[in-house]
């Protein structure tokens, strides 16, 4: 299988590209990015980096851009930002999906009928609120926005069911650094719903992108069981 990852420069979507190579079943992984990945990154012969200098203008990205990547089974959508930026948390993740749909309902290759549906995975997160008139304590205006974005990525996954589907995951937060005592203290105080490593992060997306899943969104717990395993499993 082939998989975009956007946002693989980021430290979640680098963790999730670890996992990518590594994964049975993905073949091919295209890091779609603003600026070169570093190059360590992509010492992996499954690893290629196209670049796309702005998101926020698709229109610009030449044909040949997307014909690399309009044959890819699935893509990760691991970009964002920790403020309230909505052209990199609402708009941009929209019209990419508006603009890829586009190109792959247009593909003679698509209009045939592919054996499977483009798998969208989304980056979200556990304190995203879906609710727009919920009062919420604390970073509001962020959590409702991502929460506008997972309900808009579900409703577009739905308007277009034939040939897409949308998955949407809820990591809490997630801890960097292995094994180290800190995160072992961490994952005790706060337990399997609220807390996860990146690793597991990254091999949980990887299964997803090959496999999907049940259920359109995936939480914090299910992705800390699911991804254990898969790193016991891979030992
Ligand atoms: N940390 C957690 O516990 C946690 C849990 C759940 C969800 N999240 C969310 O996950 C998202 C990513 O987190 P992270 O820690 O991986 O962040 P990060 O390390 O800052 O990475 C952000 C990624 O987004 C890209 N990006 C940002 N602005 C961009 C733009 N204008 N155009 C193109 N690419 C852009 C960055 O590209 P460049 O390298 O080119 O800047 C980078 O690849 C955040 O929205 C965060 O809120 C975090």
């Amino acid at each position: 299988m082939k998989v975009l990852i956007v946002g693989a420069t980021g430290a979640i979507g680098g963790m999730i590209l670890q996992q990518a190579v590594r994964r049975d079943g993905i073949t091919q992984v295209i890091a779609l990015t603003r600026r070169p990945l570093p190059n360590t990154s992509i010492q992996n012969q499954k690893v290629q980096n196209v670049i796309i200098p702005d998101f926020g203008d698709l229109e610009t990205v030449p044909d040949e851009t997307w014909e690399k990547i309009q044959d890819a089974h699935a893509l990760v959508w691991a970009m964002g930002t920790y403020n309230l930026n909505e052209d990199v948390n609402l708009k941009y993740p929209l019209a990419f999906q508006e603009a890829f749909a586009k190109r792959l309902l247009a593909s003679s290759e698509n209009r045939e009928g592919r054996s499977r549906k483009f798998r969208f995975i989304l980056l979200s997160g556990a304190f995203v609120e879906s609710d727009q008139s919920r009062w919420l304590f604390f970073l509001w205006d962020q959590r409702r926005m991502k929460g506008l974005l997972a309900t808009k990525t579900l409703e577009f996954a739905e308007a277009h069911r034939d040939v897409w589907e949308a998955l949407i995951i809820r990591p809490g937060g997630i801890l960097f650094g292995g094994d180290a005592f800190l995160n072992r203290v961490t994952e005790y105080v706060f337990g399997t719903s609220l807390a996860i490593r990146g690793e597991e992060v990254g091999a949980t997306v990887a299964d997803l992108v090959v496999n999907g899943a049940r259920q359109p969104v995936i939480e914090n717990s299910e992705m800390v069981q699911k991804g254990r395993k898969l790193l016991q499993e891979a030992q």
